[in-house]
């Protein structure tokens, strides 16, 4: 792994929004992109962190279609709980944009038009199915048929679900239109192959130029270096990055009325714009230059598996055809998270949402938990019995037990002034553990691997835990109270250690415990910063940080998310 810049731009994939938050989506992207931030600004770096709604694309069009409102109407209702979801988890973006804006339409436009006068772009004249129903072209899968290859009906223009073989829209045979039932129609005899003009990224070109940039980056995950050489190996081909719809960032060329740009061509183009935005508003209208033009700042691309060739070869192949901006520096791409063993789905209702989790439960324990289980290498499994044994036998009995057992000692009996005293040879060992905690925290996070980044936090407060009852403190009170002192002392400094070290991954009880600590908020920076607890150091009266999640509530979560209890 390269050493850490001092300087980082960090996006998250744009959620789409035609949907709420789930736990798979701030599993796979957004909690480890908060906590790689939190963890830079913490060590003194300079961190950006942009995100935004995702709200042009066919799938918005379709669901306003079905629910007869506007797509403008879809788009504020899930950007707001979006929004509202991640700021309840503590995903604390710079910036969350928007792409159905103004200045996010003409950035994409102005983007489109320097790669077609460089040839990058290029028109074709392709046949597509349209319904005189609808009048409008219909996306692949909103047409149903026999399929060319097995003969079954239900193929779908893009793919047989009998068959699975990939379909030619245009090739169906008894070809339906599915939008117009939504709209009480039949949808038979009422679609026919029309000609259309559309506008192909040439892809293909940038082969050799997209390979070399992958070949001088060996340090990404293997999964997504495998799946996009793996697309190099079978040869790229030209994009169709355009599309027969209303809502979107429109082709901006005589003839293209009724013509939107393909939502993948716009949305990572908002990763700019939105950088862009956020620096006007601070005043600084060419801040945005030195991330994205300067190569000495870092660029980090967090996204789940699905998003990976946009972001490993389209984006960048968009981006060296623009020429002008740097190149990311690493893609940071999650597998997939289950609920109980079953693919979550938005549909079957078989999720967890996160505004809903939020009215039952802390933020810090999903996160605790969706971090343990991270996706990093392959797809994990979110079970609720998992949600209630990593809280209970973990956060509360390894990390809250060994913050509470010394601060309430230290409140009975020292009256929360921290005792004076010199350290014993045990506990010199245990304060050790703070730095060796650090720089492997440290170092696990600089190689994004967050679960282990996690356990070296805990592996501290397990050691603190142990050393705490070996020293016996309850005991030599009366007969050694030096002794006593200096275990009460050490201890107290591993808990002021842990929340630094804890911030992070868990940030609403990292500031709760420096409260409690009655030390200043961190700021950045505060990582190395040497401890501030000495005797004689007054400390608040502790509470409970990390209160146990009984069995009731997780029997309702359970029903709240389409589980069937077992
Ligand atoms: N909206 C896409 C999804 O949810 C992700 C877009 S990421 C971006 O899968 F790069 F396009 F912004
Ligand atoms: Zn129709």
């Amino acid at each position: 792994m390269p050493p850490l810049k001092s300087r980082y731009l960090v996006t998250a994939a744009l959620p789409y929004a035609n949907g709420r938050a789930h736990v798979g989506h701030i599993a796979g992207c957004y909690l480890p992109a908060d906590t790689f931030v939190r963890f830079l600004r913490l060590t003194g770096r300079e961190a950006v962190f942009i995100c935004g709604s995702d709200e042009n694309g066919a799938p918005i069009t379709f669901a306003a279609l079905k629910e007869g409102v506007s797509p403008q109407d879809i788009v504020n209702r899930y950007h707001q709980i979006l929004k509202t979801s991640f700021a309840g988890l503590g995903i604390d973006f710079s910036f969350y944009g928007e792409t159905h804006a103004p200045a996010h339409d003409d950035a994409t436009q102005k983007f489109f038009l320097k790669l077609l006068a460089g040839n990058y772009v290029q028109k074709r004249t392709v046949e597509q199915v349209y319904c005189r129903e609808c009048q409008m072209f219909l996306p692949d899968r909103y047409i149903e048929g026999l399929c060319p290859f097995c003969g079954k009906s239900g193929a779908r223009g893009d793919q047989c679900e009998a068959c699975g073989r990939p379909t030619d829209a245009t090739k169906l045979g008894e070809p339906e239109c599915k939008v117009c039932p939504q709209q009480g129609r039949s949808g038979k005899n009422c679609v026919e192959v029309r000609a259309s003009d559309h506008w192909f990224l040439q892809l293909n070109s940038s082969e050799t130029a997209v390979r070399q940039y992958l070949d001088a980056h060996p340090e990404w995950r293997a999964a997504v270096k495998h799946f996009s050489y793996g697309l190099l190996d079978e040869g790229l081909r030209e994009r169709c990055i355009t599309r027969d719809l209303t809502w979107g960032v429109p082709v901006p060329l005589d003839g293209a009325a009724g013509k939107v740009l393909y939502v993948w061509f716009d949305a990572p183009i908002g990763y700019i714009t939105f950088s862009q935005q956020y620096f006007a508003e601070r005043g600084q209208p060419d801040g945005w230059r030195d991330f994205w033009q300067n190569a000495d700042t870092g660029l980090v691309h967090f996204i789940g598996k699905d998003n990976t060739v946009f972001h490993s070869v389209m984006f960048p192949a968009m981006l060296m055809a623009h020429g002008g901006y740097r190149l990311p520096d690493t893609v940071v791409a999650n597998e997939f998270l289950n609920l109980e063993r079953d693919k979550i789905s938005t549909s079957r209702q078989h999720a967890v949402w996160v505004d809903e989790y939020l009215t039952q439960f802390a933020p810090d324990s999903l996160r605790y938990y969706l971090t343990t289980i991270a996706p990093e290498n392959h797809d994990s499994d979110f079970s609720w019995t998992g949600f209630q044994t990593r809280h209970n036998g973990e956060l509360a009995d390894n990390l809250g037990n060994f913050i509470q057992r010394n601060l309430a000692f230290c409140q009975k009996y020292f009256d929360g002034a921290v005792p004076a005293a010199t350290a014993s040879e045990a506990g010199q060992k245990l304060l050790a553990k703070i730095a060796a905690a650090k720089n492997a925290a440290a170092e696990k996070i600089g190689e994004h691997c967050y679960r282990d980044a996690l356990d070296e936090v805990m592996m501290l407060s397990r050691a603190g835990n142990e050393f705490f009852s070996a020293e016996t403190p309850w005991k030599t009170r009366t007969a050694e109270p030096e002794k006593c002192a200096a275990t009460i002392l050490t201890c107290v400094q591993t808990v002021e250690a842990l929340s630094v070290l804890m911030a992070p991954f868990l940030p609403f009880s990292a500031a709760k415990l420096r409260a409690t600590l009655n030390l200043p908020a961190l700021q950045d920076g505060d990582w190395n910063a040497p401890g501030q607890i000495k005797g004689g150091h007054l400390i608040n009266a502790p509470e409970v940080l990390f209160p146990k999640i009984d069995d009731a509530a997780i029997t309702a979560a359970k029903e709240r998310s389409g589980v069937r209890p077992v």
